[in-house]
């Protein structure tokens, strides 16, 4: 198992470039096999989310080629075979193939594991609208048949703004006949991102980034050239990282624009940021004032950074509150950080952080990807040695993680036990 060692207390300095997003190239890569030909995506992160989907391809006979942040993808000989659990369960978002093979063949049979630590997260939204295209939906255990004569265009009212049930329908969509409307669709930078994809490969969308997406079917998509988005998530992370310890961090490679909500909390408990065009400049404050926070779809404040900002809370003077929408259970670092000195309680879906309090070195674990991130952002303020276990769930969403930071004059290294 790999750990991580941190020795907090030093200044953070220089420049960090941040990667391609995550939640963009989970999606990206699956949805390249709607094409009859080769495609280029640019700027996709070395992560383990990206191995594990281009092994999947491997599985479905399409070859890929990685070439430093880029991959080269050809369908061309690509077979639409079963997806084994072996291979969906090692992401959650092994589901993009649901969508993108139904899209292709009007059949898919893959094997899907339900929920992760942070909820149950159920994909009933996605199969709703494989089902009002046409599909009819099999599901034995973990084991996912859905199947079409044909896809037709319809109207699609989407209960919560699902995120991965928007791009689902959309890869599904795009080859279907006629016109789909996805109403109360997920508006996030990513999806922007996937419908650009798609209309560089002929695809007719209108409306990403808003609450109603319109798909226009075509017949044949074709291969293209593509650049992943910034990873706004990773960049609000080390944001959070430079406004705990930083002495003029440079965070660059940024879309700041995605990151309104996280600047403005910043701005509210004093924190002193210079905002360029493609980075931000942050360094550490002194006496933050509290404010409180709630999570909600994009343009809200990301459920995906609430766990980072929680680190940041505990420094802030007086009382704040944390309010999570989205997951139902997404505080499992908020036991660490009390380990480690924290001040915070749990009501329902609402943490109470009084600060601030030292934090002192522990050894803690990482339950997820962004509860692990907030340990990482404790360790580096924390007095002494933090060890960090199960980091394999950090590593699948943040590049070069300890490369980026060791450069900015962090004491961290990660080791094998
Ligand atoms: C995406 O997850 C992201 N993952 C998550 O990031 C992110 O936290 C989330 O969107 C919200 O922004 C990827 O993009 C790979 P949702 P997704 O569908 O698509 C419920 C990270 O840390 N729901 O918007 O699964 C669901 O249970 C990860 O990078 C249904 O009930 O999010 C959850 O409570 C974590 N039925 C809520 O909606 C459905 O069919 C949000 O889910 C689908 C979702």
């Amino acid at each position: 198992m790999k750990i991580l060692e941190i020795t907090g207390g030093t200044k953070l300095s220089g420049t960090i470039r941040i990667s391609g997003a995550k939640n963009s190239a989970v999606a990206l890569i699956p949805a390249a096999i709607l094409a009859d030909s080769k495609t280029t995506i640019c700027n996709i992160p070395e992560i383990t989310d990206t191995d594990n989907l281009c092994e999947i391809l491997n599985h479905l006979g399409v070859v890929t080629k990685r070439a430093s942040e880029s991959i080269i993808i050809d369908p061309s000989n690509i077979k639409n075979n079963e997806i084994d659990e072996e291979y969906s369960k090692k992401l959650r978002a092994s589901y993009y193939f649901m969508g993108a093979l139904l899209g292709k063949y009007k059949k898919v049979v893959m094997y899907f594991p339900g929920g992760c630590s942070i909820g149950a997260r159920p994909i009933d939204l996605h199969l709703k609208g494989f089902e009002a295209l046409g599909a009819k939906v099999h599901i034995e255990g973990n084991k996912y048949t859905v199947e079409a004569e044909k896809l037709v265009g319809c109207p699609i009212y989407l209960d919560f703004a699902s995120v991965g049930a928007t791009i689902n329908i959309m890869l599904a969509a795009v080859k279907a006949e006629g016109k789909t409307t996805i109403d109360n669709a997920a508006k996030e930078p990513e999806i922007v991102n996937v419908a650009t994809f798609l209309n560089n490969m002929g695809a007719h969308i209108t409306g990403a980034g808003t609450s109603t997406i319109k798909i226009e079917g075509v017949k044949h998509l074709h291969g293209c050239f593509h650049e992943v988005i910034p990873d706004r998530i990773e960049a609000g992370t080390y944001i959070i990282i430079g406004s705990l310890c930083g002495d003029n961090l440079k965070i660059d490679n940024i879309i700041p624009e995605h990151l309104d909500s996280l600047i403005s909390k910043l701005q509210e408990i004093g924190a002193k940021l210079e905002i360029g065009p493609d980075y931000i400049i942050i360094s550490k404050g002194e006496n933050y004032k509290t404010t409180n926070i709630k999570t909600a779809p994009y343009p809200g404040f990301p459920t995906d950074l609430q766990q980072p900002f929680i680190t940041l809370l505990t420094q802030c003077s007086g009382e704040s509150k944390v309010e999570e929408t989205i997951f139902e259970n997404r505080f499992m670092n908020v036991p660490y950080l009390c380990q480690m000195g924290s001040d915070i309680s749990i009501r329902n879906q609402t943490a109470t952080i009084i600060g601030p309090n030292k934090l002192k070195g522990k050894e803690v674990v990482a339950t997820d990807l962004r509860a692990g991130a907030s340990l990482v952002a404790a360790a580096l303020v924390a007095d002494g040695k933090t060890m960090i276990t199960n980091v394999e769930h950090i590593l699948r969403g943040y590049e070069n993680i300890v490369e980026k930071l060791t450069q900015v004059g962090a004491k961290i290294k990660s080791r094998e036990i």
